[in-house]
């Protein structure tokens, strides 16, 4: 397993979705750490649920030359989700916001697999790190101080952990499987809420790795399901500019049954809200979150709505299968909103590849 370790991209994102950092809000309010806060710590869920971590006489500044490792046991299938509230380290003369390295610099680093001694993130500079979660049961967050003179008026960090079974993901009804593990499979019911939100899991910080999540949307009957996601961002597009595959990617489909509904294409890279959206043939709908080794996007928020009468501008003749988001096999056909949808899509990619090359 290749974990990419990509400085730049988390220095783009911070500036991206900044502004979503202040609506964590399943948080506790603002807890101060003990002073004789312990460098090294092994946290585990069963002794301590959450809490707060803080850099050593925070909030004064830390000591130079000093290491700190914190490691988080979950209950299996549980994550580790830890949420700065303060970050400021000590820059040296060289070091850069443009390049971001922080190799050479005063760092927090988190590792996400005990037998892979690599880092998956590393944060240093006074920028605050969006919100991160674990890929499994298990991670550790390492705080290097360097032994250089003169470290200044850099108060250190104090970050939140929690251990959650829900993975970040707030809404819907959790399904759970053997030995009550909890799955990333949540259900929304058009008996219980007409409109809704779901997001991807960690929102809005970066969505862990290796992390498969199932939202389904059942109606009653003869409603359909109208999917729209905000502040969409997952994985890369390919070259060719198909989504899918080995890279992270979100599905749709109208069947409750495994594999693929090849109706819909999946979806992948930044996209705006309007070709997001998504309408199903009929009370079912499945939305499939895929990701793979990346830490690096921060996925989205979606929308649901159980509604009837979308069909009243559905087309009577097929449509070419270029144009709708999902092809033409229903005879129902899709929706006039998906076409509108889809040829923005085209325009707009049209517009990127062009821009770009
Ligand atoms: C944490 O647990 C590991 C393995 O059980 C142990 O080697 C280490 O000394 C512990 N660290 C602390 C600070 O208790
Ligand atoms: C999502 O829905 C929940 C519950 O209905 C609500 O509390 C929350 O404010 C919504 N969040 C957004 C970002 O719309």
């Amino acid at each position: 397993m290749v974990v990419v370790f990509a400085r730049l991209s988390w220095l783009v994102l911070w500036t991206i979705t900044v502004t979503f950092v202040s609506s964590f809000n399943q948080y506790s309010p603002f807890q101060q750490c003990p002073v004789s806060a312990e460098c090294n710590k092994n946290i585990t869920q069963a002794s301590s649920p959450e809490g707060t971590i803080c850099s050593p006489r925070y909030s004064h500044p830390y000591p130079a030359d000093i290491t700190c490792t914190y490691d988080f046991y979950a209950n299996p299938g549980e994550r580790v989700q830890i949420k700065f509230t303060h970050f400021n380290l000590y820059k040296s003369k060289i070091y850069s916001e443009v390049n971001g390295d922080c190799k050479l610099e005063d760092s927090v680093s988190i590792f996400i697999y005990e037998d892979y001694d690599e880092a998956t993130a590393m944060f240093c500079g006074d920028t605050l790190p969006l919100q991160f979660m674990s890929a499994n049961n298990w991670m550790r967050v390492r705080f290097v101080s360097n032994p250089s003179p003169g470290k200044g008026q850099a108060s250190g960090f104090e970050f939140q952990y929690k251990f959650r079974k829900d993975f970040g993901i707030t809404t819907g009804l959790q399904s759970f499987g053997d030995r009550n593990r909890p799955l990333c499979h949540f259900t929304y019911n058009s008996k219980m809420q007409k409109v809704g939100n779901f997001t991807s899991p960690n929102y809005p910080g970066v969505y862990p790795s290796v992390t498969n999540c199932q939202y389904v949307f059942r109606g009653e009957r003869g409603e359909r399901v109208t999917i729209t996601m905000d502040n969409f961002d997952v994985g890369l597009r390919s070259e060719t500019n198909v989504c899918g595959g080995q890279n992270d990617h979100v599905t749709f489909t109208c069947y409750s049954h495994e594999g693929p509904d090849k109706g819909f294409q999946p979806i992948c890279g930044v996209m705006q809200s309007l070709l997001t959206k998504r309408v199903s043939d009929g009370e079912y709908f499945r939305v499939l979150m895929t990701s793979n080794d990346n830490y690096e996007h921060t996925g989205f928020l979606g929308r649901y709505e159980f509604g009837k009468g979308y069909n009243v501008f559905a087309p009577t003749t097929p449509s070419p299968e270029t144009l709708s988001g999902r092809e033409s096999s229903s005879p129902r056909g899709p929706s006039l909103d998906v076409i509108s949808a889809t040829l923005l899509g085209l325009l707009v990619c049209f517009y990127m590849n062009t821009a770009m090359s």
